[in-house]
């Protein structure tokens, strides 16, 4: 194919995946199957492969993310980001028409929107393409997040259509479905790591994630409500934003625009129930004069516009009893205290049970048995105390206090310094330990063992078959067939599939083992850098936290549990059932040590490799490849467009700059 012609079907496919994006994200009406589209994009990512010459960071193949880790740019905000005057009331809002009323003679509409609960960012368009993505920070300033931003399938990296300004800015929330939260928030827990609190914390977290590639995985979504710029195709805001829709845009479906004050506060006290129907946070409504010009008039105070305010809407509370305090056993030993209550409606739901989190939290709220608590939902997905009526307390009321030992196997339990939860130091002993590793295991990212679930796992725990992992491997048929729903055909399925599963690369065997702190990423890491278990059993702290993204806190980890003498015989046992304890040969025949002891900044747009081949490139032949600038950096792999700052800090410290050319000789 010549460049002409491939430069034609590059921009086609191009054109053609983001539409496809546009209507499975934006619109929600998919309008091609999966498949389809993987096999669009792969066609584009060859002839993008092969005509380097037309790479454009606003691909739609590069929605996927870059994982070399990135600094964030401070950027200065072309307009300052405000906040809104916040009320809570009807009155406060009729004030608030009052002001305005005060304040012009014309008459005037209102505009209604959610107020969505995540992280704000502000995308600068330049001719239709998105240029930059900036988060809040100070209002001021903040981070540029744009590689990140490209993740996000649902904004539009190039605009639709051809009427919008060349200079926009548009600002919106940034999101984390509730959907998407709890799957992250298991998978976390699943990996001993700390949940996120709520929806709007796992948002801004991921936003801020220095590695591209994991934002992408994180289904991270947006929604728009403010459009900036001169040139804009209308007066009314909410006309703007009916053409930003027309652009690509998702702006949300149930913005309206009210005539009067009376028809907002409908909007309100409609919204204050139905947005619990909603699948992501709200907390609250915005409401705005939609004239932009009477906007102009109207102007700000220091801190936010006079043509805007927002209704915060009450998390919704509720009294009732609390019976009992119960204590929950996770897979780490993590102890959860959690409060029995007298069931009870709140926010849709009838709520039993509420987190009391840990110790502090109990005593802070002085409880009792039978105290008559406030239960809440707020930004929460689980329901909170939040306060105790203690004037009807009964005078004997007996106090919630937290156990000494642990419910399941009476182990005397631990608070380690600097942390606020109980643990059950018992981690082969105690019950719900031994089945939840077990659990983990077996689970589809892990082992992945086909035919073995929660309830077998039960059964044969009970029936005294197994106590860890390894005791799966020795499991007979005679042994699984009389179990209860189980059959000859599953018992084949289950030996067949752990027999399989010995063919499960190393990282993954890694991650089932359930080392505290070591999810998938850290548990990818570590086999990569470490090569093998006994390599990693060996591996000094200094060692183990030069690895990319392992800190003290994981690294201390990993050592104690190849301290525990269980542990490693655990692991002994695992490895003569012959599970895959070292990577892959064929990884490692590609590797070599060419690149030892150097450390690679990757900067600009290359030829014929991509940054994170290249990155692949310098670590397979041991060198490292590192996101920043510094004294200790040996080379620049430079392509075109090399930041200026970059260029500068280099010239600046006398590193030494790499052509591509250059490189791929070094390594050849
Ligand atoms: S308008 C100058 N509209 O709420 C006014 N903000 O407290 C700019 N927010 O920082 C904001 N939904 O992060 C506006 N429909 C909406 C919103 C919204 C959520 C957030 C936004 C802003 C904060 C203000």
């Amino acid at each position: 194919m010549n460049s002409d012609t491939a430069k034609e079907k590059i921009e086609a496919l191009r054109h053609e995946l983001e539409e496809y994006s546009y209507q499975y994200y934006v619109a929600s009406n998919p309008t091609i199957s999966d498949y389809e589209f993987d096999m669009k994009l792969k066609e584009l990512e060859k002839l993008e492969a092969e005509f380097p010459q037309f790479f454009d960071p606003n691909s739609p193949s590069q929605r996927v993310g870059s994982d070399i880790n990135q600094e964030f740019v401070q950027v200065k905000h072309q307009y300052p980001m405000l906040s809104l005057s916040n009320s809570y009331s009807e009155d406060e809002l009729s004030d608030f028409d009052q002001r305005i009323k005060k304040l012009t003679e014309e008459s005037y509409e209102y505009v209604c929107e959610l107020k969505f609960d995540g992280t704000s960012v502000s995308l600068i368009y330049e001719d239709g393409s998105l240029a930059r993505a900036v988060t809040r920070g100070d209002g001021e300033k903040g981070d540029d997040v744009t590689g990140n931003v490209r993740t996000i399938r649902s904004i539009p990296l190039k605009l639709k259509g051809t009427d919008y300004p060349g200079n926009i800015e548009m600002r919106g929330e940034i999101l984390l479905p509730f959907a998407v939260f709890t799957n992250l928030n298991q998978a976390r827990e699943e990996a001993g790591e700390m949940p996120f609190a709520n929806p709007r914390n796992a948002a801004s977290g991921t936003l801020k994630m220095q590695n591209a590639s994991e934002v992408a995985k994180r289904k991270l979504d947006a929604y728009f409500y403010y459009l900036l710029g001169e040139n804009l195709p209308d007066d009314g805001h909410f006309e703007s934003l009916q053409h930003a829709k027309k652009w690509g845009f998702k702006i949300s479906e149930h913005t309206r625009k009210c005539a009067n004050i009376n028809e907002v506060i409908d909007f309100i006290r409609y919204w204050d129930t139905e947005r619990f129907n909603l699948p992501v946070a709200t907390d609250g409504i915005v409401i705005k004069v939609n004239s932009r010009r009477l906007q102009n008039n109207l102007g700000f105070t220091a801190k936010s516009p006079r043509w805007a305010i927002a209704y915060k809407f009450k998390a919704e509370q509720v009294s009732t009893t609390l019976e009992s305090v119960s204590f929950q056993v996770g897979r780490t030993g993590a102890v959860t205290p959690v409060a029995n209550l007298t069931p009870v409606l709140l926010a849709g739901t009838i709520v039993k049970r509420a987190s009391l989190h840990n110790a502090d939290i109990i005593a802070k709220l002085d409880l009792h048995l039978e105290d008559s608590v406030y239960v809440e939902k707020g930004g929460e997905i689980i329901p909170k105390i939040v306060d105790v009526n203690d004037s009807l307390r009964k005078p004997d009321a007996q106090q919630v206090e937290f156990i000494k030992n642990c419910p399941e196997c009476n182990t005397e339990l631990i608070r380690r310094e600097g942390e606020a939860a109980h643990y059950c130091p018992n981690e082969t002993g105690c019950p719900p330990q031994i089945k939840g590793k077990i659990e983990h295991f077996i689970s589809r990212r892990a082992m992945d063992i086909d035919g073995l679930g929660q309830e077998t796992i039960e059964l044969l725990y009970q029936q005294d078959l197994i106590h860890n992992a390894a005791d799966l491997y020795e499991l007979k048929a005679e042994q699984l067939i009389p179990l209860e729903r189980m059959g000859e055909k599953s018992a084949e399925r289950i030996l067949k599939s752990l027999d399989e599963s010995k063919k499960v690369p190393f990282e993954r065997v890694l991650f089932a083992l359930g080392i505290r702190f070591v999810g998938e990423t850290v548990a990818k890491k570590l086999a990569q850098k470490l090569i093998n278990i006994e390599q990693l059993k060996a591996a000094s702290l200094e060692q183990l936290i030069d690895i990319d993204e392992i800190g003290g806190r994981i690294a201390e980890s990993v050592m104690a549990y190849f301290q525990d003498e269980k542990n490693a015989t655990l692991v002994e046992r695992l490895k003569a059932q012959g599970l895959q304890f070292e990577l892959d040969q064929s990884i490692l025949n590609e590797r070599s040590q060419k690149l030892e002891g150097l450390s690679i900044v990757i900067s600009g747009t290359f030829e014929k490799h991509s940054r994170d081949e290249l990155k692949a490139m310098i670590e397979k032949n041991g060198g490292k490849s590192v996101g920043s600038i510094s004294k200790k950096t040996s080379y620049l792999l430079g392509g075109s467009n090399i930041g200026p700052s970059k260029l500068e800090k280099v010239e600046k410290l006398g590193i030494p700059m790499l052509s591509e050319e250059e490189f791929l000789k070094m390594i050849e």
